[in-house]
């Protein structure tokens, strides 16, 4: 199906054509005067300039033309106001039958009118990038939940899109680990440089202990200075492959993804690879030989660098470092290497990378490298989205009551207590179903919280206005959902199951009988553009903006018409049909955020 705004302005555009004027002055929009009108036309202002002539003159040229369309032309159909209002606006408003037959068209569509690329991409998103055996805190939650909506936003598109989490599971943080581990049980056979025999099945820590080993021994290092030369020592031949401590390598990766999972299951987030920045490591050696010998990378002070720098830059970026004078790589030398590995296992036209926006110089400099050295072809995207910090009330990073860093098992079951109280304040839900429910609604509240906000932006959590059902918020929108779902629930209960399905699938929609309808209908239909704007700009907000838009008109609607007790039967039928194509696109909106409705709440 094509977009609504283009199939308006092709109409435009023949009418400018058909006056003598270019028909790309055409260009409908919706209209930013809705008290006014519904669409506007502004090009009779451009053409002015461009033919000399008073805007007004062409603007009331071009509304003959629709006006004057021969009758049962398809300009004909579309309109049921045009007007030209000073100094050259074309006020435009949608015929009802052109409209609710839209909608109709739409309810067939098995993707609402939403586009599909022609030729669709493959696109690698690259989030998550939690480090293993560190607990997964709200520093990682924003690009788990913001990749994972453009991850369904790309899909839905129709692209190829592979999702990778990038575990952080190499380098000095998991020398650290088995060092300390090293001197908590020094008889482990991971030590033991003369043991040959299989490695133990069970790894000598639980998940718990891990996440407590890391701190410690980070802490540590910072103040003991032999411990940490020896955590260098030990990071180095586990790197250079040390058969026991990669043994032990093993044992920390498989406790503490089998945790991770778990957190990103009821977060709704799912990876289709689970590659860490260790499997980049093969690709090292080769690829900076080449960066040496195609006179890319210069030594500068022991160091071995690419220049990123450009002339147009109006700060600083630093040469882009592979190799420290120490022999070690660094996190762009991994980042470099895991370019070359998609490229040859995936052939992407785009690699999508959301972290903080703390890491944007990183980022330019990894870009910068890898289009310089040609590891990636010109064609294919490399785009950094750094998204803005989590701050609390007053402003600072987000912390927890006592100060430390948040986890997100924390984080998640507050909320969920938040929305669990809502539940049990005003309804009567078994205690069971309240939990399972309140599991629901938590996910949609800090999800929405946090995709609502443009990504760069920082914002502030809030739980209690998060989970508050009133307001722009994830639980008001489940809360339309929910009600809709009641309303087709009653319909059924009175009207037989038959009649209820007939009438959801298949009863035509009619023009609308009111102004409230009227703006739920003219909310739906704009449902592709918005889908494909926030596609194109790799903004989940949009579609937050816009479901709690049509949430609104959805509600004022149902508080000003009697839909079960309408007497005609055929605008009975239509409006059922009408809310369940409004329940299709609030879920699918949803869907496309990550997260889902529950049947009642
Ligand atoms: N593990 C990193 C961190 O915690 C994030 C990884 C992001 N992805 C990447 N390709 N660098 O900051």
């Amino acid at each position: 199906m094509e977009k609504l705004l283009d199939v308006l302005s092709a109409c435009l555009g023949q009418a400018f054509e058909d006056c003598g004027y270019d028909r790309s002055y055409g260009k409908v929009t919706v209209s930013n005067r809705p008290d006014l009108c519904e669409f506007q036309c502004n090009g009779a202002l451009a053409a002015a300039k461009a033919y000399h002539k008073a805007p007004v003159k062409i603007a009331e040229e071009v509304v003959g033309q629709l006006g004057g369309a021969e009758a049962g032309s398809e300009k004909e159909n579309i309109w049921q106001e045009t007007a030209v209002a000073a100094p050259g606006f074309i006020n435009l408003k949608l015929d009802a039958d052109f409209l609710s037959g839209w909608l109709g068209s739409m309810a067939e569509d098995e993707k609402l009118g939403c586009q599909t690329e022609e030729k669709p991409q493959t696109i690698v998103i690259d989030y998550g990038g939690p480090n293993v055996a560190k607990p997964l805190h709200i520093g990682h939650l924003r690009s788990a939940i913001i990749g994972e909506s453009i991850k369904r936003i790309c899909r839905f598109a129709g692209n190829r899109v592979i999702g990778d989490v990038h575990l952080g599971d190499w380098g000095l943080q998991m020398g650290l680990i088995m060092q300390a581990v090293k001197e908590e049980q020094p008889s482990l056979p991971y030590f033991d440089p003369d043991f040959t025999g299989e490695y133990p099945e069970e790894a000598p820590f639980t998940i718990g202990e891990l996440e407590e080993i890391y701190p410690a021994a980070s802490a540590r290092a910072k103040e003991d200075e032999e411990f940490s030369r020896r955590a260098h020592d030990t990071t180095y031949r586990f790197q250079n492959g040390d058969r026991g401590l990669r043994a032990l390598w093993k044992q920390i990766i498989r406790v503490s993804v089998t945790d991770l999972k778990e957190n990103y299951r009821r977060l709704n987030v799912d990876f289709d690879v689970w590659y860490g920045e260790s499997d980049a490591q093969p690709f090292i050696p080769p690829m900076i030989e080449r960066m040496k010998e195609e006179g890319y990378a210069r030594e500068s002070q022991g160091a071995l660098v690419v220049d990123v720098a450009e002339e147009t830059d109006t700060k600083e970026v630093p040469p882009c470092i592979l190799v420290k004078s120490d022999g070690a790589t660094l996190y762009a030398t991994t980042d470099l290497a895991t370019i070359v590995q998609r490229v040859e296992e995936f052939d992407p036209d785009a690699i999508i990378y959301l972290t903080d926006k703390r890491q944007n110089m990183h980022f330019t400099q990894v870009f910068r490298a890898s289009r310089k050295t040609g590891l990636v072809d010109d064609h294919v995207k490399l785009v950094h989205i750094g998204f803005g910090t989590m701050n609390g009330k007053d402003g600072q990073p987000f912390k927890t009551r006592s100060g430390g860093v948040m986890r997100l098992e924390y984080l998640i079951r507050e909320i969920e207590d938040a929305v669990y109280r809502r539940i049990m304040e005003n309804r009567t839900m078994e205690e069971d179903e309240a939990k399972k429910t309140a599991a629901v609604v938590g996910l949609a509240a800090l999800k929405y919280g946090d995709l609502s906000n443009q990504a760069s932006k920082d914002y502030v959590f809030d739980i209690e206005r998060f989970a508050s059902f009133e307001g722009n918020t994830g639980p008001y929108i489940l809360y339309t959902i929910v009600r809709i779902k009641s309303i087709l629930a009653k319909y059924r209960a009175n009207f037989g199951e038959e009649a209820e399905k007939q009438a959801s699938l298949t009863a035509p929609i009619l023009p609308a009988a009111g102004e409230a309808e009227r703006r739920l209908q003219l909310c739906l239909a704009q449902f592709g553009e918005t889908i494909d704007a926030a596609y194109q700009e790799l903004a989940p907000h949009k579609i937050c903006q816009y479901i709690y838009e049509l949430a609104n008109a959805f509600n004022q609607f149902y508080h000003g018409t009697k839909i079960l007790a309408e007497e005609s039967e055929e605008r009975r039928e239509s409006y059922i049909r009408l809310i369940t194509l409004a329940k299709r696109v609030l879920e699918t909106g949803i869907d496309l955020l990550g997260f889902s409705a529950p049947d009642r709440m």
